[in-house]
């Protein structure tokens, strides 16, 4: 599709994105998302964190978790440095607006669109026919959580990249459809890392690295959880697939390296250097010298974030007053857009 939508869009910026409370996050989410979220708040006047209950019903989920699972994605928002008094943070589910337009995008967007997405094949594998629809749907769903708020920027891991594919695509074709130029925004993905590193976008798994760190291996072994202790972080790495070679002087010498490619990733994304700042420390020294390093450098930087978030979480009560604030705030910039979205559409009123 063409980006001609992107050009008569006049409204402001804003920054929007979302992660799912299913069984805590990992280090992929906090470099991918959580970090990228801090740092927007000081160079996006609206930034919007959203923790997206409805897209983990889409997967079996025990109705008894899924509160306590939602406080705690929204206390790591918070712990990781989202600042509510900056930054609106608030849940899905409370605010109507997004089910309402997943609706409306339904009949936009095109089956053979959401056909291609490749998350829903890699998760569905081959009983596609046994999925929920929602999961199918997911990728819609997501697009109405971005432009209910006229969102223009997106900070996701490079995961996210098809998503937001089609979160242009749907825009454009209805601005198209209903006449209505410029109406959505066709919004940006912010997938690189601060100093527009590579690393940070796609973290691996620690066991394989030809596969993403993700909540759904059955292997705890494979990714740092934000919960983990310290003897738990300096486990995982001790155990981290890697070569017998000593770490390369340039970052050139990584290709074909993708597991030392990783950890030094890792180390570069949580230290907020480049990559060859790390070589340029480590470069020659073998494993038993990186490793140590950087399982000292993840614990500190996140066991006060795992500290803080049992502090939060210890105090539901607060907690549930910043998100239920935060609903009322993005409601408050959702209904204007649904209310011209029906009368666009053109439903009676
Ligand atoms: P979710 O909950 O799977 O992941 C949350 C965020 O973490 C990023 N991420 C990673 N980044 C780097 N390396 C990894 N290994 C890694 N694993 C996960 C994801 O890219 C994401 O940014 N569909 C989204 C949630 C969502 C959303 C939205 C995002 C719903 N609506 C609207 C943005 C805007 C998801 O499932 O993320």
């Amino acid at each position: 599709m063409t980006n001609e939508g992107a050009v008569t869009y006049k409204g402001p910026e804003r920054v929007f994105s979302g992660v799912q409370p299913t069984n805590g996050l990992h280090l992929g989410n906090y470099l991918g998302a959580l970090v990228k979220f801090v740092a927007l708040q000081e160079r996006f006047k609206e930034c919007i964190y959203c923790v997206v209950d409805l897209h983990a019903i889409t997967a079996d989920l025990d109705p008894k978790l899924l509160a306590g699972n939602t406080r705690e994605v929204a206390a790591a928002f918070l712990a990781a440095g989202v600042d509510p008094t900056k930054s609106i943070i608030f849940v899905q589910s409370a605010v109507r607006q997004h089910t309402e337009l997943t609706w409306i995008f339904n009949c936009v967007a095109r089956m053979g669109w959401v056909q291609r997405m490749t998350q829903f094949k890699d998760k569905a594998g081959k009983h596609a026919e046994r999925m929920s629809v929602g999961l199918f749907d997911y990728p819609v769903l997501m697009a109405a959580d971005i432009l209910a708020y006229k969102a223009t920027h997106v900070p996701v891991g490079e995961d996210q990249t098809q998503h937001l594919e089609l979160t242009r695509d749907i825009a454009q074709k209805f601005n198209n459809d209903f006449g209505a130029p410029g109406f959505f925004p066709l919004p940006e993905g912010l997938i690189q890392g601060p100093e527009n590193e590579k690393y940070g976008a796609r973290i691996m798994s620690l066991r394989d690295a030809s596969k993403k760190m993700s909540k759904s291996d059955p292997s705890d072994q494979t990714r740092i959880n934000l919960s983990d202790d310290a003897d738990a972080i300096a486990h995982k790495i001790k155990k981290a697939t890697t070569d017998p070679n000593p770490l390369p002087e340039t970052v050139e010498g990584l290709a074909g390296r993708a597991e030392a490619e990783n950890l030094v990733g890792i180390y570069a994304a949580v230290a907020g250097v480049s990559a060859a700042d790390v070589l340029k420390e480590f470069g020659g020294k073998g494993f038993g010298t990186f490793k140590p390093a950087l399982a000292d450098l993840l614990v500190t930087k996140l066991g006060p974030i795992a500290g803080e978030m049992r502090r939060l979480m210890a105090d539901p009560g607060s907690l549930d007053g910043i998100l239920r604030q935060g609903a009322a705030r993005a409601a408050a910039i959702a209904e204007p857009v649904l209310d011209d979205v029906r009368k666009i559409v053109g439903f009676w009123r």
